[in-house]
């Protein structure tokens, strides 16, 4: 991210992750903002279009929320920016609890981005079936499944993307896309793999507020235990992955 405004913010944190906590909540959204509206003019300068994979919960939301903000908006590419989505829960778009839902009332339909440049994981029906589509869909629109920037959030039981403690989607290693039974929910979900999470240019990690504060220490300081919580395998040394946090979620680190 050469000449990215931020850049001296971000500081190594160990071999596999950097580290940034610009501020208070407003601070680190603003920062957020600004690394993906950077990531996806470096992109566009050198591939000539921007694929960023949207996280989903509610910190995504706030960021989406400030994308939409006139002066944000001014600096997206409608027609060269492909929106994909990291992880989908097993409902139809329009519940209350669709990532892809989430994303379009907040972001996508306000921005007028065209319909042909939202890729919707279809989890609710057929998902082994649109699992496997959706990895084509990866592989044929984002550079063979290299995305630009796959933005994730942090459960407060350490689990990314739908990647949750002690489920089988950790074990794979060559699907991109796979549906993971999450018995702690209840239900299935669709979700990137690790293999997938490894091929973007840019992975962060975007963790906002006081209630994620100890996750926060116990996967970046606690013992490495990705079973437990599958977030601390992300990030490698070829690709470290990016950790924004705010100055509550990052309270109880020792820096
Ligand atoms: C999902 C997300 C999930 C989320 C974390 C944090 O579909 O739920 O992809 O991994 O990022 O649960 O959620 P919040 O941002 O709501 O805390």
């Amino acid at each position: 991210m050469n000449g990215f405004i931020y850049r001296e913010k971000i500081k190594s944190f160990d071999s596999r992750r950097n580290l940034v906590i610009p501020g208070d909540l407003s601070a680190t959204i603003d920062f957020s903002v600004e690394y993906i509206l950077f990531a996806g003019q470096e992109a566009i300068q050198k591939n000539g279009f921007f694929t960023p994979v949207l996280s989903g919960g509610s910190t995504p939301k706030a960021i989406l929320q400030k994308l939409v903000e006139p002066k944000n908006a001014a600096r997206i590419d409608r027609e060269k920016t492909f929106f994909f989505f990291g992880d989908e829960r097993s409902v139809p778009p329009n519940h209350p609890d669709s990532n892809y839902g989430m994303a379009m009332q907040t972001a996508l339909i306000p921005l007028h981005i065209p319909e042909n440049r939202i890729f919707r994981m279809i989890a609710e029906t057929d998902s082994e079936k649109n699992a496997a589509a959706y990895e084509a869909v990866l592989r044929e629109k984002a550079r063979d499944a290299q995305p630009d920037l796959i933005m994730l959030g942090l459960g407060e039981d350490g689990h990314t993307a739908s990647l949750f403690p002690g489920t089988q989607a950790l074990k794979e290693e060559s699907r991109l896309v796979v549906v993971n039974e999450v018995p702690q929910k209840n239900t299935h979900r669709m979700t990137l793999t690790y293999p997938a999470i490894r091929r973007a240019e840019h992975v962060c990690f975007f963790v906002f507020g006081k209630s994620k504060s100890k996750i926060v220490a116990d996967v970046l300081q606690g013992l490495y235990q990705p079973e437990t919580y599958p977030s601390q395998k992300v990030g490698t040394e070829e690709r470290k992955a990016l950790w924004i946090l705010d100055r509550e979620a990052a309270q109880h680190l020792s820096l």
